[in-house]
């Protein structure tokens, strides 16, 4: 299923397409698990009960595969690739392939997550894009969750990596450096450098970089208010246990209210329906 179309042309790097089969090499599920259980506790802080999430750039489905157990989740992601290196680890969940900018589904959720794939995006429109998504597919009283890597109040060149092994002798390991070409945008830049080694010794080394987004916390702000949520940085969101990602912003989406007029001899319900939350 392709749900929503890209909204512009962007790159489609190599990672999330031909190397996806190494991502739970170069980015293994274990190193998931705090960060999952963190944002569990953020989920719980909804106004209702959550168990439907919406995952939007769910990737391998890493951090998914922590939350499966308890969460009735739907994962979508643009690349077909990382969806089937997804599906092997989350064989329960539903999967749907689409862009976080266009997706409609037509349903709602108790909450929908947007986890590092928020990175991807790097312009003020298209934030404000997927923050629409987010959204009208967030049912009244559920919480929304962004969980970028970089905004620009904290932004610092660097330099990191990591990786792992298989059984088999395989091994993925990446190197990165970060930059930001110029301050006074929404994106910074990491050079990446991917070591691949087959199971059979074969190497070979890929590099690409990638632009990743990296706005201003008040401009998050700005957006979620403008979309109808009740906008949060996270330090204002009072759950801790496990370990805390580095930003985290949050939208709740109002309950619905029963309007209520009245007449010279009292109050009388609202013509149906209820209020907008918005
Ligand atoms: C770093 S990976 C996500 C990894 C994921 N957190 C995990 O636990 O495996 C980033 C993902 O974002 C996806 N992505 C980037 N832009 C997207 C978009 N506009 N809509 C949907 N997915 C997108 C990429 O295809 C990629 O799979």
């Amino acid at each position: 299923m392709v749900a929503g179309q890209p909204a512009g042309p962007d790159p489609e790097y190599r990672l999330y397409q031909d190397l996806a089969g190494w991502w739970p090499l170069i980015s293994p599920p274990g190193e998931y698990a705090a960060e999952a259980a963190y944002l569990a506790g953020v989920l719980r802080t909804a106004d209702i009960p959550v168990r439907e999430v919406l995952d939007l750039g769910s990737g391998g489905g890493h951090l998914a595969s922590h939350l499966a157990g308890t969460l009735d989740l739907t994962l979508v992601d643009r690349s077909a690739d990382m969806l089937a290196t997804s599906r092997r680890l989350n064989p329960g969940c539903a999967h749907v392939q689409g862009d976080m900018r266009t997706l409609r589904l037509g349903r709602v959720f108790d909450a929908v997550l947007v986890h590092d794939a928020i990175d991807y995006v790097t312009t003020e429109a298209d934030l404000a894009r997927v923050i629409e998504t987010a959204f009208v597919h967030c049912r009244p009283g559920g919480i929304a969750v962004f969980v970028p890597d970089y905004t620009a109040d904290t932004f610092r060149p660097g330099s990191g990596g990591g990786g792992s092994s298989a059984p088999d002798g395989r091994q993925g390991s990446f190197r990165e450096w970060r930059s930001d070409p110029d301050p006074a945008d929404d994106w910074i830049e990491v050079r990446y450098e991917f070591v691949l080694r087959a199971a059979d010794g074969h190497t070979r080394v890929v590099r690409e970089t990638h632009r990743l987004g990296a706005f201003r916390r008040a401009s998050w702000l700005r957006l979620l208010a403008a979309a109808g949520f009740t906008a949060a940085a996270g330090s204002s969101v009072e759950v801790l246990h496990g370990e805390r990602p580095a930003h985290l912003f949050t939208g709740r989406r109002a309950l619905l209210t029963t309007p209520v007029a009245t007449t010279p001899s009292g109050p009388v319900s609202g013509p149906g329906g209820c209020g907008r939350s918005r």
